[in-house]
């Protein structure tokens, strides 16, 4: 099959419906990262999600609604804080976890009892739900562990001909996915730090709790658990305070006749840059490196034999996000694979 890379339009919305009726897979814009999307009730289609992406049969895919969707029917227990939360965030990048009625397939949450429901604010996302009018399955539109993606050239990279459309809105501007929040305890626990930020949560219900897997323990949030987000160049990783080692390498990489790039935040990259130095700017705010992140990742892989990253020094807000992001692509940290 050609795949298709259309604006969103009433033509291309109605292709994308019929791709959906028929259990196809369809790409699409959202304001985290692009989707890779299918009728979460139909079992046929969601395994075509798995199959595609060599997704691990045990990580669950969350279940993507418009505006105006009644979710009364896909999950219950909703508590009295997920409809404060509601009203201040969505549609926006935050997925909410509930206990699920079971309605969806099963291969939806992979066992578990449990549904995740995300309500995107992009407008592609929210013209190609409201045409399609059912709950759609979609994970990141990237092969399982490569970098996700934020434009649609992104995905086509990954899917060539694999799928019939992608829904093109564009570069995504948050850059990197949703938070997801448990929603099913009395506080609400983030599972996995996104653009809606802990502190954010807490200033609108009041409390808020981040999980952190221990050692041995099945996570919670099952993607968690596996390395991912790598571009397929080398890739080196340092501190600020390594800086002599990451030139180090940096120098043994181009006498050895390799394009070696540095990944740092601004005013480290404007340094290196004045040197001569091979260097991708990261940003200056944490938003800003979250755009970047996806982006620089995938830029690095077509001209680059090995990245470098220094580690950035800001935190707070959502660098919690860009830090999990950053260290599981450069193979730090969280290596429970
Ligand atoms: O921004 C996003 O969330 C993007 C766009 C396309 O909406 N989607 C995305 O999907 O990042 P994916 O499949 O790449 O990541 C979904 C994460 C995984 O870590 C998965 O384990 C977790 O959400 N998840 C899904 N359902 C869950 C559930 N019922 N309980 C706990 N975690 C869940
Ligand atoms: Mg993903």
């Amino acid at each position: 099959m050609k795949t298709e890379l259309l604006i969103s339009s009433r033509a291309s919305l109605e292709k994308a419906r019929e791709y959906i009726l028929s259990d196809n897979v369809v790409a699409f814009h959202t304001e985290t990262v692009y989707g890779l999307g299918a009728n979460a009730f139909s079992d046929r289609a969601v395994q075509k999600i798995f199959a595609l992406k060599g997704r691990p049969a045990d990580n669950p895919l969350i279940a993507h609604v418009h505006r105006d969707f009644d979710i009364s029917s896909l999950v219950d227990k909703v508590p009295q804080y997920a409809a404060v939360l509601k009203n201040a965030f969505l549609p926006g990048p935050l997925t909410m976890v509930f206990p699920s009625t079971g309605k969806v397939s099963r291969y939806v949450s992979c066992g578990l009892n449990t549904l995740a429901i995300r309500v995107p604010s992009s407008q592609t996302a929210q013209e190609f739900l409201k045409k399609v009018d059912l709950p759609i399955a979609a994970p990141s539109a990237n092969r399982s562990k490569h970098v996700s993606p934020v434009t649609a050239q992104h995905v086509y990279r990954d899917f060539t001909d694999e799928i019939p459309l992608i829904l093109d809105g564009g570069a995504c501007e948050g850059g990197i996915e949703s938070t997801v929040l448990d929603c099913t305890g009395a506080v609400p626990q983030i599972l996995r730090e996104g653009l809606v930020t802990c502190e954010m949560i807490a200033s609108v219900v009041g409390s808020c709790k981040v999980y952190k897997s221990k050692p041995n323990e099945r996570p919670k949030s099952p993607g968690m658990a596996y390395k991912h987000y790598a571009p397929s160049c080398k890739t080196a990783y340092f501190t600020i305070d390594e800086l002599e080692s990451a030139l180090k390498i940096y120098s043994e990489e181009a006498e050895r006749g390799g394009v070696p790039y540095l990944i740092a935040e601004r005013k480290i990259a404007d340094e290196f840059s004045q040197k001569g130095l091979n260097v991708f700017d990261f940003g200056l705010t944490g938003e800003e490196m979250a755009q970047n992140l996806y982006a620089l990742l995938r830029q690095a892989e077509t001209v680059s034999t090995l990245l470098i990253c220094v580690e950035p020094t800001l935190r707070g807000g959502v660098m919690a996000g860009v830090m999990n992001r950053l260290t599981r692509a450069f193979g730090i940290g969280e290596k429970t694979e």
